[in-house]
């Protein structure tokens, strides 16, 4: 399109000293000058988060005919402005790396703590000493003039401890200790920070400040072949991915749905916290991952949990089975845009329509959870940095539900917080490598304000066409009835 032709020449004359912005672009030729003058504003605005993120999707690598200028013009249109307006090859273009554009900007965005584009661009916002660097993630860049480069993220997998659940089902914590030391680990008691964490090396290990049953050892430690974890005395779990079971608050003998349960590393945890007591539901749709899920759960000496390879937004919350069920735990299907383990090549490529479709369930999918009549408590939790998955479905689902459920604040003294998407998103927590030394993550609490408020102030579209009998003010459609298999436990 000859907008954006005409925008890079105008930031190239720019570059080459030939003119001023807008001499530049009223000798252009250009015949819309406004529309012309507000795009290379607009660009120029943005010209230091469009370098970062041109860096961090390594777009000028993989376009080596693109110039940087006419790149930037792209970027800024796609990702701030008002969408590409063109066709062809530039439409092609934006195709093959908007996802890519789009992940950059989302981890810019947690980097820096901030929900909105805009809010990049702020001057109280601006990380830019080496200290704040390093805390935010984002390590040195020989690359970049000033030696520190927004979009090189910091050795994320390697800054990550290996943290181990002690199963108390089969063991209890001093008894692994004591079991660790006999094998030639030093214990230096229970951390009293994340700082500390970092300094474990060799053969030692800490007990973790924030969960009671969570031992850390160095990044780099293997225990896969270790008696404990072989025997399933201990699991190989992130510290982020055992806090949706420890902030359900679930006690021994709750009924409690695992909504999206496999593998089921959040399964056996919730087994641990209920002692075996009570009765878990667990449903997921995947038979490999439930088979593995099985051995898991048989290897964990898991009992009381009935499996199910079902897809949950089919489980009938009026089912008289789940009439005791008080939390649920929904960790659904999402990005995985928060798993350091993968490299940034390694990443697996996200569409903008893959994001909305997994939001699109995963809004539904919640909806689903909190329609379940006895229900007091849901922790919602992703491995995703994407707010899309994140702040903006628990905000959209909650307004669904007006006064019925409310937020709590989840673990008030963990140091990472929902990004203010909304007003109480604070009340979310976060957790990332640089932070809290744990895979990027999301969790949300919320629970139910009172008893029998399970009408949600307005009804979604598939509600309103398909009213049910009896059901009228909640919200989803009848769940179709589809084929199940169930195994039960031992
Ligand atoms: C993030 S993983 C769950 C990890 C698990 N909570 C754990 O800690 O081991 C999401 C799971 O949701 C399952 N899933 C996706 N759609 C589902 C649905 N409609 N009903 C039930 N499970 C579903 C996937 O097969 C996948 O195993």
């Amino acid at each position: 399109m000859a907008l954006y032709s005409a925008a890079a020449a105008v930031l190239a004359g720019l570059e080459r000293g030939e003119g001023g912005l807008k001499s530049l672009v009223y000798n252009s030729g250009f015949p819309h000058v406004r529309q012309l003058y507000a795009l290379v504003s607009e660009t120029l605005r943005y010209a230091s988060v469009l370098e970062k993120l041109l860096d961090g999707a390594a777009l000028l690598q993989a376009e080596k005919k693109l110039a940087p200028q006419l790149a930037k013009v792209l970027v800024y249109d796609l990702l701030f402005g008002q969408g590409l307006k063109c066709g062809g090859r530039w439409k092609a273009l934006a195709r093959r790396h908007r996802a890519r554009l789009e992940a950059e900007l989302a981890r810019m965005k947690v980097r820096h703590k901030v929900s909105r584009n805009e809010d990049l661009l702020a001057p109280e916002k601006a990380v830019n000493t080496a200290g704040e660097w390093a805390r935010a993630g984002w390590a040195p860049c020989a690359g970049s003039s000033g030696g520190l480069c927004l979009t090189c993220p910091a050795p994320a997998a390697s800054q990550v401890p290996r943290y181990v659940r002690v199963n108390t089902l089969k063991t209890c914590v001093d008894d692994v200790i004591d079991f660790f030391k006999r094998q030639g680990y030093a214990y230096l008691g229970k951390a009293a920070s994340v700082e500390e964490l970092k300094t474990l090396s060799g053969k030692e290990f800490l007990l973790d400040l924030h969960l009671p049953e969570l031992l850390v050892f160095p990044s780099q430690t293997d225990l896969h072949d270790n008696l404990l974890y072989t025997s399933g005395h201990i699991i190989l779990q992130d510290k982020a991915s055992c806090l949706p079971a420890f902030l359900l608050g679930a006690v021994a003998g709750s009924h409690v749905i695992d909504a999206c349960a496999a593998p089921g590393n959040k399964t056996s945890h919730l087994a641990a916290i209920l002692k075996n007591k009570g009765q878990i539901f667990a449903f997921d749709v995947d038979p490999k991952r439930i088979a593995t899920m099985n051995t898991l759960l048989t290897r964990a000496g898991v009992t009381g949990c009935q499996l199910a390879q079902q897809d949950f937004l089919t489980v009938d919350p009026r089912d008289p089975k789940y009439s005791s069920v008080t939390h649920i735990l929904l960790d659904p299907s999402c990005s995985g845009s928060g798993m350091v383990t993968r490299g940034p090549g390694e990443e697996a490529p996200l569409s903008a329509e893959r994001l909305q479709a997994l939001a699109g369930f995963q809004r539904r999918v919640l909806n689903h959870a909190l329609r379940f009549p006895a229900l007091q408590r849901l922790v919602y939790s992703t491995c995703s940095l994407h707010q899309e998955e994140n702040e903006h479905v628990v905000q959209a689902v909650l307004q669904e539900w007006g006064s019925a459920f409310r937020l709590v604040t989840a673990f008030p003294s963990w140091p990472c917080r929902g990004l203010a998407a909304f007003s109480g998103a604070e009340s979310c927590l976060r957790a990332s490598p640089a932070e809290t030394l744990t895979h990027g993550f999301f969790v949300a609490v919320l629970e139910r304000c009172k008893e029998g408020a399970a009408a949600p102030s307005s009804l979604p579209a598939a509600a309103k066409e398909n009213p049910q009998p009896g059901e009228g003010t909640e919200p989803g459609a009848t769940p179709k009835k589809r084929k199940k298999k169930k195994q039960k436990m031992k």
